[in-house]
């Protein structure tokens, strides 16, 4: 059953034992190692996880998902809907069976929701039950306590429901559903396709036609798959180059069996640590390869890394491929704000590639890192030059100074950082997953404070890595 699902948890591969017991807290420290070889498999995209339930959830009949990420993340989702009277079973690894109740079907929660560390869980959520007319209290962790709930209490409250919530539009926060929502025209003012999805599942539950668009085109699962269901959507691009949504309330989902592929953003870990850990040589398969996932792969392209993509094939509306990565030189590059939707929980794994390559690196258009589970900008920019690396932050733009042509180290061509720094991770598991790939080539190993959020997206990250032969383990 689901609450025992998470059974590949960091903590667990070190045993309880290196969790403090005081703080709950799990260091981890990684050291150079030698090349990285062999195959791994990225765990099931979180997104498209978090979807497959919701919108199975809100079908009529029974669907099986296959390949589900088994995330404390994905976990809070499921617990959430459980608590509104789904039916929810894993019956195998990676393999669940969700028991639909129909677009309006969700019961009144008996107790708060807790969504944990999950802005995704919270902010799609709250599309469905803004379609009930009950009280529906929501809460998380500290770090989701501090992320803007503004940005889909706005559009909702204006389809009819209502909300209470903490100071600045925060979590804890309740939502009042309404029977029937009114139809809306949204151009969402960030990119954001939680906001976008948020709106959408509401929309199922609007009378009438309801119209989404999106200025910078941000991921399109959500789309994806209430089309599979049988949504009558439409996605259109304006003479802008905007994408019109447009979607129809009320339609019939049918529950439809899924399979969810292998998570770009996981695989982004193991495709930079092969790039620059000098020699390695590793395939990842599986990979989700939705274009709007891409740009951490078009950029380590552009820097010059050794990416060879073979055998796409279809899985569950989505197009998933194997990729061979071998080390090399990279170097610096400008990437362009209009990517950063594409890639934009890479910047973290983007900046390690970047503190490796020879010359400049400069990220622009980062102004969202700020609110992800930590304030990202940041925390790269402190824990690269805790490191030794050279970076700014200039506006929204992050540039991050290449050492590969200083120190005359790393192997792949120059040097590598200098490391030695003790990271703070701040709640957020990819800055964790991002500074242990770092001390995979620094001159001295990077400790991490604390390794337990990288079960929210990566169950299984410190055992696949080592498998691959790098050097992580809990700091004596
Ligand atoms: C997600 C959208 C992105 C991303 C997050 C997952 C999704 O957030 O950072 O990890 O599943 O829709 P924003 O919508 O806030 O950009």
């Amino acid at each position: 059953m689901i609450e025992k699902v998470p059974n590949h948890q960091a903590g667990q591969q070190f045993g309880e034992q290196a969790k403090s017991a005081a703080s709950g807290k799990m260091p981890l420290r990684a050291a150079r190692c030698g090349a990285l070889k062999g195959r791994v498999t990225p765990p099931g995209d979180k997104s498209i996880s978090h979807r497959a339930l919701m919108l199975s959830a809100i079908s009529m009949g029974e669907a099986r998902v296959t390949g589900l990420l088994e995330s404390e993340d994905v976990v809070a989702t499921a617990q959430a809907l459980r608590q509104c009277g789904v039916l929810i079973d894993q019956v195998g690894p990676g393999e669940w069976l969700i028991g639909g109740v129909g677009v309006h079907g969700l019961d009144q929660p008996g107790n708060i929701i807790d969504m944990g560390n999950s802005g995704t869980s919270a902010r799609l959520f709250s599309g469905l039950a803004a379609a009930h007319p009950f009280a529906f209290h929501m809460t998380g962790d500290a770090s989701l306590r501090k992320r803007p709930m503004g940005r889909v209490i706005e559009p909702l409250s204006r389809m009819g429901a209502q909300f209470i919530g903490a100071a600045g539009g925060r979590m804890p926060m309740t939502v009042i559903g309404a029977e029937t929502l009114l139809a809306i025209e949204y151009e969402v003012p960030v990119p954001s396709a939680q906001v976008k999805s948020a709106v959408l599942l509401a929309a199922l539950h609007a009378k009438g036609r309801s119209q989404v668009i999106e200025r910078v085109a941000t991921r399109d699962h959500t789309e994806r798959m209430l089309r599979y269901l049988g949504a009558d959507l439409e996605s259109v691009t304006g003479t802008d180059g905007e994408t019109i949504i447009t979607i129809d309330g009320f339609p019939d989902l049918l529950a439809r069996d899924m399979t969810v592929p292998g998570d770009p953003s996981s695989a982004a870990f193991a495709a930079v640590a092969a790039a620059i850990v000098p020699g390695s040589e590793i395939e990842i398969t599986g990979i989700g390869r939705n274009p709007q996932r891409a740009g951490l792969y078009q950029t380590l392209e552009e820097m010059g890394a050794d990416l060879t993509w073979q055998g796409d094939r279809q899985a569950g509306g989505e197009t998933v491929g194997d990729l061979m990565v071998r080390a090399g030189p990279l170097k610096g590059v400008d990437v362009p704000a209009a990517r950063a939707p594409s890639m934009i929980d890479e910047y973290p794994i983007l900046a390690v590639a970047a503190s490796c390559a020879v010359g400049r690196t400069v990220m622009r258009g980062l102004g969202e890192l700020r609110v992800k589970e930590s304030d990202r900008l940041a925390g790269i920019a402190t824990g690269l030059a805790a490191c030794g690396v050279e970076v700014a932050i200039e506006g929204d733009t992050l540039i991050v100074e290449g050492i590969g042509n200083k120190n005359g180290g790393n192997g792949t061509k120059g040097g590598a950082p200098m490391g030695g720094a003790n990271v703070a991770t701040a709640l957020d598991h990819r800055m964790a997953m991002s500074f242990l790939v770092l001390g995979l080539v620094a001159d001295a190993p990077v400790t991490i404070d604390d390794a337990t959020p990288i079960s929210t997206s990566y169950p299984g990250f410190v055992e696949s890595f080592t498998a691959l032969g790098a050097d992580i383990s809990a700091p004596s």
